[in-house]
């Protein structure tokens, strides 16, 4: 498991090179790792109209949805200063599919669960029933 934990950190390190940050210069890169072991990349895109900016996060994932993988693994993490931590969007994103999925930052021993960086997420059961609480 540390060997995939390693492996899957390697890719997000890879894929922060294609980083397009001009704007704020800070690079970021996510490997998502599907159920069956496939893994898709991506990194920051940024627009010169600034909120029009996706993040690595997002694009590893819609990459993998768009190829027709939908459960996942693990997704790894790695920045221009590490640890960094999903944006709160991409934690809300990231969600739809899982909350079991473990989140590996580079720079960082500890490992977390979605489901703790983003407790209390929104999900079409609050659509259909409200929240649990
Ligand atoms: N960024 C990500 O790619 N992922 C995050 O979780 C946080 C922020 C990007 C967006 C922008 O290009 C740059 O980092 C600075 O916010």
């Amino acid at each position: 498991m540390a060997m995939d934990k390693e492996l899957l950190l390697d890719k997000a390190r890879a894929a922060k090179k294609k980083a397009y940050s001009p704007y704020s210069k800070f690079n970021v890169g996510a490997a998502i790792q599907t159920l069956d072991g496939k893994v898709f990349t991506g990194c920051n895109v940024e627009n010169s109209s600034y909120g029009l900016t996706v993040c690595a996060e997002r694009i590893a994932l819609f990459k993998a949805v768009s190829e027709g993988h939908t459960s996942f693994n693990a997704l790894a993490i790695s920045a221009s200063e590490n640890p960094a931590f999903p944006c709160g969007a991409c934690r809300q994103v990231l969600s739809e599919f899982g909350k079991d999925m473990t989140i590996y930052l580079d720079g960082a021993k500890q490992s977390f669960k979605l489901s703790d960086l983003i407790p209390h997420a929104f999900s079409v059961e609050q659509m259909n029933d409200g929240a649990k609480i």
